[in-house]
């Protein structure tokens, strides 16, 4: 494998071709957020919470889904990116209307972790909020679509880590939507003894079947601001 230099925040590192800018920027412990991302997973570019400032780039990229080439040179910090993924969240946190304060993955969700450390509070945005059904009828899965960021990660879960193909997106713009079959909620043979895609999933939007007598875990999300 051919070595690359490339410039990140003005420091020069190498990495080997292929690798993307989140890999090189991992590799040396520089922190870049990500939420349709998983290195388990083929990437999509969906979510654009990793986004960077190439030089010589009219537009931020992808650092999940952008291989890095010779002599790059990026900034995964500059008052622009920062301000791009402040705005992405908020809209995420603006349509998303699960209630934080009553959700059992509040001390895991990653869009809630993002928030925190891009210190996102209330969104300044009014946009129209995704509601849904919470989807029970499973024995083993439970939907909350309420707050799905459609990151896809469970559809690629499912289908990749899996094997199966229990889930797919449809309908367009605001109304887009993983949905089961026809749209139907999600009541499977095949979710027994999985969970993949619950391990997956980086909000409240899925989760197990509780059961009998097992107490709530989320700690409350105080949003300030
Ligand atoms: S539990 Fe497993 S089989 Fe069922 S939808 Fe999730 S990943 Fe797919
Ligand atoms: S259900 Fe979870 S994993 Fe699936 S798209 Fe929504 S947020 Fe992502
Ligand atoms: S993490 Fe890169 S586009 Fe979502």
């Amino acid at each position: 494998m051919g070595k690359i230099t490339v410039t990140i925040n003005g420091s020069q590192v190498s990495g080997s071709d292929g690798m993307t800018i989140l890999d090189a920027a991992q590799e040396h412990g520089i922190d870049i957020p990500t939420l349709c991302h998983s290195p388990e997973l083929t990437p999509i570019g969906a979510c654009r919470i990793c986004v960077v400032e190439v030089e010589g780039s009219k537009t931020l990229v992808g650092a999940c889904h952008t291989p890095i080439t010779q002599g790059m040179v990026i900034y995964t910090h500059s008052p622009k990116v920062v301000e791009t993924r402040k705005v992405i969240v908020e809209l995420l946190l603006a349509s998303h209307c699960g209630s934080c304060f009553m959700c059992d993955k509040a001390n895991v969700c990653e869009l809630r972790k993002i928030a925190a450390d891009l210190e996102v509070g209330l969104p300044r945005f009014r946009v129209k909020k995704r509601y849904y059904p919470i989807e029970d009828v499973s024995p083993y899965v439970v939907r909350d679509l309420s707050k799905c960021i459609l990151c896809r990660r469970c559809v690629r879960a499912c289908n990749e880590v899996a094997k199966q193909n229990v889930f797919s997106v449809a309908y367009r713009g605001f109304d887009s939507k993983v949905v089961v079959d026809f749209d139907q909620a999600i009541d499977k043979d095949v979710c027994r003894d999985c969970d993949v895609c619950i391990s997956f999933c980086p909000t409240g939007a899925l989760s197990k079947v509780k059961k009998l007598g097992e107490e709530k875990k989320g700690k409350p999300l105080v949003i300030t601001g």
